[in-house]
């Protein structure tokens, strides 16, 4: 396989959307939703509400190398503190489950937040693919109706090694929220990895491989948008960055349900993330 260049003909052309007093997800109008839709990527704007500066600032304390979060055991291969292999990221990264135990309550009361940001988001794409809003929990493996599962993750970038900032990828849940300080990430567009700039005031909302899947067989689906984070330089500053994932209940079932509430396919999320992880390292 060919490696996609780089280019920045995206440039700041990203759909933008917020989110209104009544907590819907707003675009400028239709035709911008739809370009979110196709290319699995927009920007929204940062609730008032949601404290960031916070979070960023508990983010900092873990480049400390005596922070008592470096050591928070790991629980599997997916949470814990983590240094990735052959990626320069590095992450404490917390399922929903046990944001309470570790993670300090201002910190843990922010996931939260970020919950409810999801379930609009994925409420909204539910609706706009058509699908009866009764079959909603069970396509999305709960988290849709609060449940499902959740991580919030603090990633930083080891600039002592010269490998990829993160290597290319679709992620594997519905949808990933993330805020980053620093450039770096980049989408593919039409086989040419574009930048995401860092919009301030802005967050970047991106669409995942199982609520492609969920709406493949509706009347709007979404793209699930491949990216990686470039390699970044010790002269650079250190790239920080706070991830929150919507994710189905891991031992769940996503259910693909068409625009009349009929299942036209279905998978346990294990088979499911399995296949998508032999993909990744083939
Ligand atoms: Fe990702």
């Amino acid at each position: 396989m060919t490696t996609p260049t780089s280019s920045c003909l995206l440039g700041d052309d990203l759909p933008l959307a917020s989110l209104s007093e009544s907590q819907a997800l707003c675009f400028v109008n239709q035709d911008e939703r739809d370009r979110a839709w196709d290319l699995g990527i927009f920007y929204l704007a940062i609730p008032e509400s949601l404290d960031l500066e916070g979070a960023r600032s508990f983010g900092l304390t873990l480049l400390d190398q005596d922070s008592p979060y470096r050591k928070i055991r790991q629980y599997g291969d997916f949470e814990g503190f983590i240094a990735l292999e052959n990626n320069q990221q590095t992450k404490l990264a917390l399922r929903r489950c046990h944001w309470d135990r570790h993670y300090p309550t201002e910190i843990a009361a922010f996931g939260r937040m970020l919950d409810a940001i999801g379930m609009v988001i994925m409420r909204d794409v539910l609706s706009h693919a058509g699908i009866p809003e009764p079959c909603w929990g069970e396509a999305s493996g709960g988290y849709a109706l609060g449940e499902g599962t959740a991580f919030l993750n603090f990633v930083h970038y080891d600039t002592s090694t010269s490998n990829e900032g993160l290597r290319p990828h679709t992620d594997y849940g519905f949808v990933t929220i993330l805020d980053a300080t620093k450039p770096g990430l980049q989408v593919e567009l039409g086989g040419v990895f574009q930048d995401v700039p860092v919009r301030p005031g802005y967050l970047a909302v991106h669409f995942g491989e199982a609520l492609r899947y969920i709406t493949a067989a509706s009347s709007k689906g979404v793209s699930a948008v491949r990216h990686r984070v470039l390699s970044q330089e010790a002269s650079n500053s250190i790239r920080n960055g706070i991830v929150y994932f919507a994710n189905p209940d891991l031992d769940g079932n996503l259910v693909q349900f068409d625009s009349h509430g009929e299942c036209s396919s279905q998978s346990s999320v294990s088979d499911f993330f399995g296949l998508l992880e032999r993909q990744l390292t083939q």
